[in-house]
């Protein structure tokens, strides 16, 4: 059979124009089957109810069930890894916070870069910490815990959730600002830690209050200060840990929505509008205020608000993290 090259280049441009098409009538019917969204930590944890806060109403501005996976591990960096290599179609997106910015110069061989690999959905919710202790943990005021800390150092033990966990750093900063070495003690999210610091299995936790407004209301755990420069709304008679001797003392954790690097950006377009349809919702503002914790500006929940954001973190914590020698190999 002989081909003429006309036919030939007639029909290639046929299927080049069907491919096209199919592409763009995929984009437009987006989604039409559930959206996973990934979060990085264990269940019951900060992150894990932020996500699941905002995924109803994502999912009815979407017209999909938005579901939750936790990919648990290494600070966040094994979900981070796990969207950079997932088909970039909007079917698997990623919640992270601050890690993502904190990673690269964190670990030393990081399997995903955070500016080449995604595509930026925009920015989430900024979110307070609290300095928490079990609740029949000795001291009773924070001039008591460093008196307590001093005398008694690593005997001391305090949760977090990983290398790059912002429960990590909290501590970090907390260590060196008392000037105290404590027993820090890993596990897979603030969930669990938080469940070992009830069960009376560790001391301190450095924990969100999007988890520690609820417990600290109910007396379950005993709070030593806020990590912001001014008192939360929440939280009115808990002091700032600054303002009881750690000068300057802040920590807040901004989060940011993601995909999979070439994901169409009609189908970011639409997850987008999503998230904001979720952030606007009366009902999320009106539970992220009793956790006080923030919604970003309308023009940080973007992809370039996203984007600028965690280029500017990154180049903020790298210089920080090098100077203060911690990383895994
Ligand atoms: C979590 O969701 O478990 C926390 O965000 C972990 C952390 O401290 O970073």
């Amino acid at each position: 059979m002989k081909f003429r090259l006309s036919t030939l280049l007639r029909t290639g441009a046929a299927v080049a124009a069907l491919g096209v098409s199919t592409l763009a009538l995929s984009q437009a019917a987006f989604p039409d089957k559930p959206v996973s969204l990934i979060v990085p930590f264990a269940a019951g944890g900060p992150t894990d109810v932020v996500a699941r806060m905002i995924a109803i109403p994502m999912g009815k501005a979407l017209g999909q069930t938005v579901l939750i996976e936790n990919a648990v591990g290494a600070g966040g960096t094994i979900a981070a890894t796990k969207v950079a290599r997932a088909a970039p179609t909007g079917y698997t997106i990623f919640i992270h916070h601050m890690g993502m910015s904190t990673a690269p110069a964190l670990y030393k061989k990081l399997s995903f870069d955070p500016l080449k690999d995604y595509e930026y959905i925009g920015q989430v919710v900024d979110v307070p910490m609290t300095l928490l202790a079990r609740k029949d943990f000795p001291p009773t005021n924070f001039p008591e815990l460093a008196a307590y800390l001093k005398a008694n150092g690593n005997k001391v033990s305090l949760a977090n959730a990983g290398l790059g966990a912002v429960s990590h750093l909290c501590g970090l900063l907390f260590m060196s600002q008392m000037g105290v070495e404590l027993n820090t003690i890993p596990y897979s999210g603030t969930g669990p830690a938080m469940n070992a610091l009830l069960g009376g299995q560790v001391d301190l936790l450095c924990d969100q209050t999007t988890q520690t407004v609820p417990m600290i209301k109910d007396g379950r755990v005993k709070v030593y200060g806020v990590t912001t420069l001014n008192r939360l709304s929440a939280l009115p008679n808990v002091p700032t840990l600054s303002e009881q001797g750690l000068k300057g003392f802040e920590v807040k954790v901004w989060h940011g929505m993601y995909a999979p690097k070439g994901t169409p950006a009609p189908v970011i377009e639409k997850l987008n509008a999503a998230l904001r349809a979720a952030m606007q919702d009366p009902v999320i503002k009106q539970r992220l205020a009793e956790l006080s914790s923030d919604i970003p500006p309308m023009d940080k929940i973007s992809s370039a608000g996203l984007k600028t954001h965690l280029e500017a973190e990154i180049n903020k914590w790298g210089p920080v993290i090098k100077k203060a020698g911690i990383y895994a190999d």
